[in-house]
């Protein structure tokens, strides 16, 4: 029985694997008969479902399901029977590219096709014959190409379909009369077609048709009951004043219906204006940018997104655009937006404005960025750079920043950060920090630490983010008030952050952890306490157990290393740069407080002696930063 159990499992293994064996093949015989400048990690020994770049495999990791391959620099007609094998195929892109020759027919068996962009590339000769074959196709984009011909007419099969584009092509004919219940975007623009345009799809934009030689049918106003006010005496009746009780009644109860039409029209346009806005490219929309452009500029191979190494996200430019997204909120350089991917992959985008330097500076700076690997430092996973858009994307944390965790609503149902976390996380920033001081020959600044770029990684420590910005932006004129109290005194120019204006922003940090307290916040008058300060004068009046956070009093001794703690914060956030500790040096210190995690302190660095100790700051006369 076991034995027949075994057996049969085994069966069903080597089954998956032997068609994800073909898949790999036919994506290497693919690649290697396919000239492309730009090199790909899909090399024969490594697993096709996790590291080979713009490949994504079924959930079971049975068949590959989505190739994406933007800007690759593909050249040259698509090898025969290789993509074709890939029978599982839902998503494939090949945008911008060099891909040249006829749309190849054997894409006839790819059966289970949605999504299928292949704009901005080479291919000509007539559309597929037999558009009937992808019963399941959503979106095809097949503009900017050199397609002549006519339209198929079986494209009228297609009822998924959500998007067609096919503009900049050479189509030629009549647009035939096309029932799709699901269309939502059109754009047939700058081709070669005549005769008039359906009747079934003048409800959308002329601009979706222009480049042609087509009419406009004439637009016959509707004769629709809601433009012809009921309560208008209607000059071709004359008995419009003498109406009985029954046909009285009778337009009353119609003009109620109609009103609720109307209503339930309303709505559905509301509703439907709200998802759009709800998309990545609704919130470009209302910014400043046109995403048509930011599109059309991501398709030149000069202005694609960047992804670093090791990362497997496969989306471009245009996925990421069509993405749904929220707020996170705005930051020191930008705002930052959560984006759900199609496929559900979640990623956090940062939206840089007033970038100071030009694509080769920004680069080099995302490069050294991102060539960060470190437990307590977020990886930058990709950028985007064009003359209008900079973008950066990391991975998105579900739990929240620590600004989130400690300022959150407090009250019943919240749960309150415990000390141990607050270690934790004081731990983890500050080794994320120390590493980025030893990047590039230990020059490398972090420039915008505060709280709500700190989060908590998988082991629940502190991980820093938002790293080396500070010089390729321009400088913040006006300080903002929420950055200024992170900001160390010597800095008047975000430009010029240093290495001891990070350390004296993390002791911001500390301090904020010790007191529950943002950096600068209002007390109940008009009074703005800024917190350095406010710690300063609390402790020099000796109510030192008045600074920490109501929250932490719960938790039994602890008094002692929330102390050791405080002095730690005080000696970073010292007026005088060059009095204030490196970050090494704090990081021994915090090593060193009390009960800190001791699973991950080298032993030969704990307690180590040449830590400089911590400055005595209890009764003596403290300076007061600005
Ligand atoms: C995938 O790549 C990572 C490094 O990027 C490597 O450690 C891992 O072994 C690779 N996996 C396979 C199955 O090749
Ligand atoms: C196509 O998709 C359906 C459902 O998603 C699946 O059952 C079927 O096996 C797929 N076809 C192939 C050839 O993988
Ligand atoms: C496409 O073909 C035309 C001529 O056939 C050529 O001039 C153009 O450079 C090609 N474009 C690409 C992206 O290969
Ligand atoms: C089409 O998609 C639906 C759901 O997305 C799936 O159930 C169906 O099997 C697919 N059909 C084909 C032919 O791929
Ligand atoms: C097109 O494909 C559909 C589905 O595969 C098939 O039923 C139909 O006969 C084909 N039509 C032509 C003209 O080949
Ligand atoms: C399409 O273009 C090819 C050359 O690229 C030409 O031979 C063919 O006649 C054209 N077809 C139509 C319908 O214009
Ligand atoms: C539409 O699909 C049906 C069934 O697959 C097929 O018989 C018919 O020929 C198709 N129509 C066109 C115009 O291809
Ligand atoms: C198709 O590609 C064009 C050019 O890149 C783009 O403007 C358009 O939004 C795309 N349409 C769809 C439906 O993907
Ligand atoms: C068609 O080409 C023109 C000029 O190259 C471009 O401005 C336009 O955006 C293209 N249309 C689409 C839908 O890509
Ligand atoms: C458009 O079609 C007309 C005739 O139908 C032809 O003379 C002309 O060359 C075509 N233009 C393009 C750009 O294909
Ligand atoms: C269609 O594409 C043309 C350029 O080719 C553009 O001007 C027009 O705005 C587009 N229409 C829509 C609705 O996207
Ligand atoms: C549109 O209306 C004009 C006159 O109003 C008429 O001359 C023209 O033929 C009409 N066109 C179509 C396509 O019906």
């Amino acid at each position: 029985m076991e034995v027949l159990y075994i057996f049969f499992v085994g069966l069903l293994f080597s089954q998956g694997t032997a068609l994800l064996i073909d898949d790999k093949r036919a994506l290497l015989d693919f690649v290697n008969n396919l000239p492309h400048s730009r090199s790909l990690n899909w090399y024969e020994y490594s697993s096709v479902c996790n590291n080979w770049t713009g490949v994504t495999c079924s959930e079971d990791g049975s068949r590959v399901i989505a190739v994406r391959l933007p800007g690759v620099g593909f050249q040259g007609p698509i090898p025969p029977n290789t993509l074709s094998r890939l029978s599982a195929l839902q998503i494939l892109s090949l945008r911008s590219n060099g891909v040249t020759g006829t749309f190849p027919s054997d894409f006839y068996n790819l059966k289970n096709l949605s999504l299928l962009y292949l704009q901005y590339n080479n291919f000509s000769g007539p559309l597929p014959s037999n558009f009937s074959v992808w019963k399941n196709l959503t979106i095809l984009n097949l503009s900017n190409n050199a397609f002549n011909g006519s339209i198929p007419y079986s494209i009228s099969n297609l009822t998924q379909l959500a998007a067609l584009n096919l503009a900049n092509n050479s189509l030629s004919g009549e647009i035939p009369d096309l029932h799709w219940p699901n269309l939502q975007q059109l754009n047939l623009s700058n081709n070669n077609l005549t005769g008039t345009v359906p009747t079934s799809l003048q409800n959308f934009p002329s601009s979706v048709f222009i480049g042609n030689n087509v009419s406009l049918a004439n637009s016959t106003f509707r004769e629709s009951p809601l433009f012809s006010p009921s309560n208008q005496p209607n000059p071709k009746s004359k008995n419009a004043g003498k109406l009985s009780e029954t046909a009285l009644l009778g337009i009353i109860v119609a003009g109620c219906v109609l009103g609720l039409i109307a209503f339930a029209f309303l709505l559905l346009v509301c509703c439907l204006r709200r998802r759009a806005e709800n998309g990545f490219l609704g919130k470009l929309e209302k910014g400043e940018m046109s995403p048509e452009k930011a599109i059309s500029r991501g398709q030149d191979a000069n202005n694609r997104m960047v992804f670093f190494e090791g990362c497997n996200y496969a989306f471009d430019l245009e996925d990421l655009l069509r993405a749904s997204a929220e707020v996170l909120g705005k930051g020191t350089f930008g705002m930052a937006y959560k984006a759900i991917l199609e496929d559900a992959t979640t990623v956090v985008v940062k939206r840089l404005k007033e970038v100071s330097v030009g694509k080769r500076e920004f680069e080099q700076q995302m490069e050294m960025v991102g060539s960060i690997k470190h437990d307590n430092v977020i990886q930058l996973r990709a950028y985007y750079y064009s003359k209008d858009e900079k973008l950066m994307v990391y991975d998105y944390y579900s739990q929240g920043s620590v600004a989130a965790m400690l300022h959150g609503k407090r009250g019943e149902e919240r749960i309150p950060l415990d000390w141990e976390t607050r270690l934790r996380i004081a731990i983890g920033a500050a080794r994320g920090i120390a590493c980025i001081h030893a990047e590039n020959n230990g020059k490398l600044v972090h420039g915008n630490i505060k709280s709500s770029n700190v989060f908590l990684n998988s082991r629940q420590h502190g991980c820093v983010s938002d790293l080396g910005l500070s010089i390729i932006m321009s400088s913040l004129a006006p300080p903002i008030a929420r950055a200024a109290g992170y900001r160390a005194p010597e800095v008047t120019d975000t430009r010029k952050a240093s290495q001891p204006s990070d350390v004296y922003s993390f002791g911001v940090l500390l301090l904020e952890l010790l007191t529950g307290k943002s950096p600068v916040h209002a007390t109940g008058g008009d009074e703005v306490i800024h917190l350095v300060r406010w710690v300063h004068s609390v402790v020099r009046e000796e109510w030192t157990a008045e600074v920490f956070d109501v929250e932490l009093l719960r938790y039994p001794n602890i008094e002692e290393e929330m102390v050791e703690m405080l002095q730690i914060a005080m000696s970073c956030v010292v007026r005088m740069p060059d009095q204030r500790p490196k970050m090494l040096e704090v990081v021994k210190m915090i090593e060193n407080v009390g009960r800190a995690e001791y699973e991950n302190r080298p032993s030969s660095e704990a307690k180590s002696e040449n830590s400089t100790p911590p400055p005595q700051v209890f009764g003596t006369e403290l300076s007061v930063p600005q």
